[in-house]
């Protein structure tokens, strides 16, 4: 195997993060050519706001393995969106592990937006793909700890001695707006959004076929975001759906619930 080499992400390199993870199948899918441009306005604004979203692994000048972020101010928090080594074929040969280590030595480093302090913790919600290494096992073997016993995939990494990370108590809240309504909360950090929210759009429509479905862009929306509390990934006639949409079944059955109430 060649050398490692590892890459701040920015304005160059930008579209080596935005294509590592679109399957190159799916290259020419419209679904897909729109979820890479909402990735790559996502990285514009987060490397505008904080330099940086991301860390490249590239072997032989081919980009390999990507770790992405987003600082969180309000918390001194940076969370990581997503790991991810695409290929079988560079899998186990300590990319991921580098990248992450790398990920840890830059959040040690002082801040403007930390009011020139570092981070006092990586935090992660560790979701997983079917066929893929799990990350919150990756995760856990790196030295994260899990925040709580109910929330298996919600784990952290501390910087600072004796940090211990417990999140925001937040309850969902109504909105008036919202009855009657879908909406889709979208993650701009990853390019498969526009192709997930439109399989959701599909299962709402099958139970549902004339009802009003708004799309919510969770970083560039962030107030539509904090004023409802917790959310899930869709809400409907102000009720947030628990069942993944992959679950269809479940889905589709909440979804009526709510639409009962
Ligand atoms: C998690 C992931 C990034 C790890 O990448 P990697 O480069 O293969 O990991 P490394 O080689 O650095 O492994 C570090 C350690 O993780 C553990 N590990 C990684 N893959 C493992 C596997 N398949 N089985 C058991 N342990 C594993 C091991 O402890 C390993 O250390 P070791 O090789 O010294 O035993 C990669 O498996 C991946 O991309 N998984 C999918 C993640 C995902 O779903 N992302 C979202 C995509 S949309």
């Amino acid at each position: 195997m060649g050398e490692i080499e590892m890459e701040e992400v920015d304005t160059e390199n930008v579209e080596d993060l935005v294509n590592l993870c679109i399957p190159p199948e799916k290259k020419e899918d419209k679904l897909f050519i729109e979820g890479a441009e909402v990735k790559k306005r996502w990285t514009d604004q987060v490397i505008k706001r904080y330099g940086s979203c991301a860390l490249l692994a590239y072997l032989n000048e081919k980009p390999v393995g990507m770790i992405q972020f987003l600082p969180r101010p309000d918390e001194k928090l940076i969370e990581i969106t997503c790991i991810f080594v695409p290929e079988k074929e560079n899998l186990r040969k300590g990319i991921g592990k580098m990248l992450l280590n790398a990920l840890i030595e830059e959040a040690k480093e002082s801040n403007p937006y930390f009011d020139n302090d570092s981070a006092f913790a990586l935090i992660t919600w560790a979701f997983q793909v079917p066929g893929r290494y799990p990350q919150h096992e990756f995760y856990k073997k790196m030295g994260f700890r899990q925040v709580s016993e109910d929330e298996p995939s919600l784990l952290y990494y501390p910087l600072k001695q004796g940090y211990v990370y417990a999140p925001k108590s937040e309850k969902y809240i109504p909105q008036e707006e919202d009855k009657g309504k879908a909406l889709i909360f979208y993650d701009p950090s990853c390019p498969f959004c526009i192709y997930f929210s439109e399989k959701i759009k599909e299962s709402l429509k099958e139970v549902a076929p004339n009802i009003n479905i708004r799309m919510v862009n969770q970083f560039e929306e962030v107030e539509e975001v904090k004023k409802r509390g917790k959310i899930s990934f869709c809400i409907v006639n102000q009720k947030p759906i628990a069942s993944f949409f992959l679950d269809k079944g479940n889905f589709q059955k909440e979804v009526m619930e709510a639409l009962k109430r």
